[in-house]
């Protein structure tokens, strides 16, 4: 990352605020359905199972008012099931989502309304987001007018305030999305989630698809808003080198559940579960000498029929019989630090 990213860094105020959002025991599955041979061969008596996918698997997690939250795992380990839910646009098989101390799945009317409009989510490919037959202006327009948030009249003037917000010129709020760069696009997104006046943004890979330069330039953007307008942060990534510059707090996810969770620098410094560690040593910019690990090594287990224990048993250079047969729990291991790895239990 560039320097310019890593002196916008604003000062830590990991859990400075009251809980913004609280997850408890949230899992979500996922059923397959049959495709026509399997049903018919079910119908025939053959015992043929419906595939079930534990996306999401019991994960306890706080985000507290301010903070900026990175959540990181590899490809298919529940990041993106997981910000669906905090952002109430997918409800969980079980557990509760508390969105200011409020279960967000028993509030109703206007409420609900207003709690969804305060989440706002920006995905990886702005482009699919953005309607291809809007122009900017009607993209960023539309939902702070219907919601009431502001009145036609002042709808020109209102809309040029989130372009200028978001870095973009509003003397080309007439054009389409495919007349604007990936960059351009993604800020279109976030002046589009800006408009109905979220504090809390789930960023979903919001950089993967974006240049490097790019990425730092939007990376800031993030960081300029959050100090101008108090928001709060999910911020996913499957990249370490890209949370660490923004995140107070980083949580790190393996098939559905959360194996560690800490202060950004006490997870540079001192990870303490086998898979962050793994994780760390692919990043990049670390010397490769001071690398106590070798990477990831070993393919992603299936979801729908993890490996038992401890998920990560069989990719794990530590592994014992125990880790086998018996899910290690995820246990605070120094001040704000929680791991989920028997090895613990040795000291
Ligand atoms: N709507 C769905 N129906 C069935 N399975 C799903 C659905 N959404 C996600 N899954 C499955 O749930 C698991 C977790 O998916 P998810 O998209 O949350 O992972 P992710 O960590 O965001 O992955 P990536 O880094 O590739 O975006 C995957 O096995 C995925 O195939
Ligand atoms: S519980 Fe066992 S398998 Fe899991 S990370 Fe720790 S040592 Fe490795
Ligand atoms: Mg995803």
């Amino acid at each position: 990352m560039s320097e310019a990213m890593t002196a916008a860094r604003p000062a830590a105020t990991a859990g400075a605020g009251a809980p913004i959002i609280e997850l408890r025991g949230v899992s979500k599955r996922f059923s397959r359905s049959l495709d026509f041979a399997a049903k018919l061969a079910r119908r025939l008596g053959a015992p043929v199972r419906e595939d079930v996918v534990h996306a999401v698997d019991g994960v306890d997690l706080t985000i507290h008012k301010g903070e900026v939250v990175g959540l990181v795992g590899e490809s298919g380990c529940g990041k993106s099931t997981l910000g669906r839910m905090v952002a109430g646009i997918m409800p969980p098989s079980a557990g509760t989502v508390l969105r200011n101390g409020q279960d967000i799945t028993t509030l109703g009317g206007a409420e609900a309304r207003l709690g969804k409009l305060r989440t706002q989510m920006i995905f990886q490919d702005p482009y699919a987001s953005l309607n291809p037959r809007m122009k900017v202006t009607e993209i960023v327009g539309e939902a702070p007018l219907v919601h009431g948030l502001v009145r036609r009249a002042g709808l020109d003037a209102y809309v040029d305030a989130q372009l200028r917000r978001a870095g973009l010129d509003p003397a080309f709020k007439r054009r389409y999305p495919h007349q604007f760069s990936g960059g351009q696009r993604q800020r279109i997104g976030i002046a589009r989630a800006l408009a109905v006046q979220p504090d809390f943004l789930v960023c979903d890979e919001a950089v993967a698809a974006l240049d490097v330069s790019i990425q730092a330039q939007i990376l800031n953007l993030f960081m300029q808003l959050r100090r101008e307008l108090d928001l709060t942060y999910l911020f996913i990534s499957h990249d370490l080198g890209v949370v660490e510059h923004l995140s107070d707090r980083v949580v790190i996810m393996y098939l559905g559940r959360v194996v560690e969770e800490a202060p950004v620098a006490e997870i540079f410094q001192r990870a303490n579960h086998p898979y962050t560690q793994a994780l760390l040593a692919e990043v990049p910019r670390i010397d490769a000498r001071k690398r106590a690990f070798a990477g990831v090594k070993g393919e992603i287990p299936s979801p729908i029929n993890p490996p038992s224990g401890c998920h990560f048993h069989p990719r794990c250079p530590f592994a014992m019989e125990r880790c086998r047969v018996e899910r290690p729990a995820l246990r605070e291991i120094a001040p704000g630090h929680r791991s989920a790895c028997h090895l613990n239990d040795r000291v």
